[in-house]
């Protein structure tokens, strides 16, 4: 049986425009998904500074990540518009369909988690609305071929 032989491409430069594009959506992507995980990480010590130190640090934190999901979301329909969609394979189709699923959920679920009137719902909303967000970091990658 002959070796399977996996031809390298040739790295290039994006074009311009295709820089933008993917710099603003990855940057409203880095936000939206490394805010999420920077301020669980910092939360335990904001906790030690008492009183209303973890929902300032949460309000403050909701002010960066409502204007990045928003950028992730027009730059994400941009992407669409920017790439033949309708040449692409299905298995790519499918995935793109499951990813705005899936950051949809995100978005409702990160929505809650900061309208959580209980540490069940708190911790619950947020766990979905992390894991969404990181799943659709995932399929962009993914999608980014
Ligand atoms: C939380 C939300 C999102 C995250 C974390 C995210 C993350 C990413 C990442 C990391 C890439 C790869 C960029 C690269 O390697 O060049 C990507 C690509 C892509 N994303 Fe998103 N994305 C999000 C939302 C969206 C939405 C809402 C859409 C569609 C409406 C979308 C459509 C795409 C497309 C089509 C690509 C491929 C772009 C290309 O190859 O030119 N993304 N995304």
């Amino acid at each position: 049986m002959s070796p399977v032989v996996i031809a390298a491409s040739t790295p290039t430069l994006s074009p311009a425009l295709d820089a933008v594009r993917l710099t603003l959506h990855v940057l409203g992507a880095s936000v939206w998904v490394g805010g999420q995980i920077t301020v669980t990480g910092l939360l335990p010590t904001v906790r030690g500074f008492g009183g209303e130190a973890p929902k300032k640090v949460a309000r403050a934190l909701a002010r960066l990540l409502w204007p990045a999901y928003a950028l992730v979301v027009v730059t994400g329909f941009w992407n669409i518009a920017a790439l033949d969609v309708s040449g692409a394979p299905s298995a790519w189709t499918v995935v793109l369909a499951v990813k705005v699923a899936v950051v949809a959920v995100a978005g409702v679920a990160v929505f809650l988690h900061q309208r959580a009137t209980t540490r069940r719902g708190l911790a619950v909303w947020g766990s979905i609305g992390g894991t969404a967000s990181v799943a659709a970091l995932v399929l962009g990658v993914l999608l980014a071929g």
